[in-house]
């Protein structure tokens, strides 16, 4: 397997999406790859990175490059974390452990889905690393409780809570997929569709070797747990509000981190309610299509926020340069999503920690040709941006400038 996600077979993020998509049913592979309606905003928060230009500071030796970083209290190896990834499970077996074990054995920190495969106290057991839980509230508060206190019983220290996803966007390609159809268990329903994972058999064993269709044991309701079922409608029903974060507050013992804003006026607010950190993030495109790409926001958040709080980013990451760069603009650290993921879907644990790799060797790559020896060092100075992403000046600062 080593040598399947090795160079020269896999050089690039983008090469483990081709394997991705070459071991997977195209029901799961469209899963992590697609986005929302015309898929504009998942471009867009790849493409915006090209927009961002580095400012090297040659002649400067540096024998050894610091990625370490704190965040949320937490000591990382690296400047990025895993993202949560619902239904892990589904492209790997047990793929919430395997991916949990990859991040830790590298130093950094895994952020379990509340709609998960794996029980949030396996994924504890199985990594060396912090462990980050993500909540949605489905199933309403009784449950959402009962799974925090699973959390923190498991040792998860910080807390994300995704506020962008009032309703599932609209994910053409699941549509066309027959990801409802197939979820149906009436077979002539699922007959059109089914050929996809004779075509897959590789999958299909470790699918069905793991249990098959999997449930969500992380969202245990009145007569066991949640099954896979319609995600969108359990999600509509249990939309997060604002209010919602101070009773979250007095269960949750962490840090808690507000996932999935792009205005300086949501960060502020995120900050007013206590948030101990905010993930820039429109969910990897797969909520509202057409909106900002993340990197683009991130000046008005972090200039929003001012100190007051961790400014995180997620969205579009694929090299390590991409990394680097959300740092200059102000971020504490990013969030990966898809490109652990096809890791995930291209080779188990072997795939995720090898997409780990290609970051770090990518971040130590452009921090050398950069000239800068440490990860808090990366600031403004070594990248130039369109003028029109810098937030307008407040009231004072235009007075203070007369
Ligand atoms: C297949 C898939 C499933 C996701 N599931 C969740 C989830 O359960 N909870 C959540 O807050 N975000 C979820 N996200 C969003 C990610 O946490 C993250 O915001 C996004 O993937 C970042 O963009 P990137 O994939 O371009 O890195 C999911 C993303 C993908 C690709």
């Amino acid at each position: 397997m080593a040598d399947r996600v090795n160079s020269p077979n896999v050089v690039n993020i983008a090469d483990l999406r081709r394997l991705a998509q070459r071991r997977l049913p195209r029901v799961a592979f469209d899963y992590i790859d697609g986005g929302a309606d015309g898929e504009v905003t998942l471009r867009e928060n790849c493409r915006v990175f090209d927009d961002v230009l580095f400012r090297p500071k040659n002649a400067v030796a540096i024998p050894k490059i610091d990625l370490g970083t704190r965040v949320l209290g937490a000591d990382l190896a690296l400047p990025f974390a895993l993202a949560p990834v619902g239904s892990s499970r589904m492209f790997y077996p047990r793929g919430e452990v395997v991916a949990a074990a990859a991040a830790g054995a590298a130093g950094t920190a895994y952020t379990l889905s509340t709609l998960s495969g794996c029980r949030v106290d396996e994924v504890g057991a199985g990594t060396k690393g912090p462990l980050w839980y993500q909540l949605y509230l489905v199933g309403g508060r009784e449950v959402a409780t009962a799974g925090l206190e699973r959390a923190m019983k498991a040792g998860a220290t910080a807390l994300f809570v995704t506020i962008d996803t009032a309703v599932a966007g609209l994910r053409e390609r699941d549509f066309r997929n027959g990801t409802k159809e197939l979820l149906t268990r009436n077979p002539w329903t699922m007959l059109p569709y089914v050929g996809q994972f004779l075509a897959r058999p590789g999958w299909l064993a470790g699918f069905i070797g793991d249990g098959g269709l999997m449930d969500f044991p992380n969202v245990v309701l009145k007569d066991g747990p949640m099954s896979y079922a319609d995600v969108g409608a359990a999600l509509e029903q249990s939309t997060v509000c604002w209010a919602d974060l101070r009773w979250i507050r007095e269960i949750w013992k962490g840090p808690i981190v507000v996932k999935g804003l792009m205005i300086g006026d949501d960060a502020r607010r995120a900050v007013d309610e206590g948030a101990d950190g905010v993930v820039v993030s429109n969910h990897g495109g797969r909520q509202l299509d057409c909106c900002y790409p993340t990197l683009r926001a991130l000046p008005e958040v972090v200039a929003a926020v001012n100190g007051q709080c961790e400014v995180l980013l997620d969205g579009g990451i694929r090299r390590g340069t991409d990394v680097v760069k959300a740092l200059c603009l102000g971020a504490r650290a990013v969030l990966v999503g898809r490109a652990y993921a096809y890791g995930l879907g291209a080779g188990g644990g072997t795939g995720v920690a090898r997409a780990i790799d290609i970051l770090r060797a990518d971040i130590v790559r452009a921090m050398k040709l950069l000239g800068c020896p440490a990860i808090s060092e990366l600031d403004g100075s070594y990248v130039t941006y369109p003028a029109e992403w810098r937030p307008a000046p407040t009231a004072s600062e235009s007075l203070a400038r007369v």
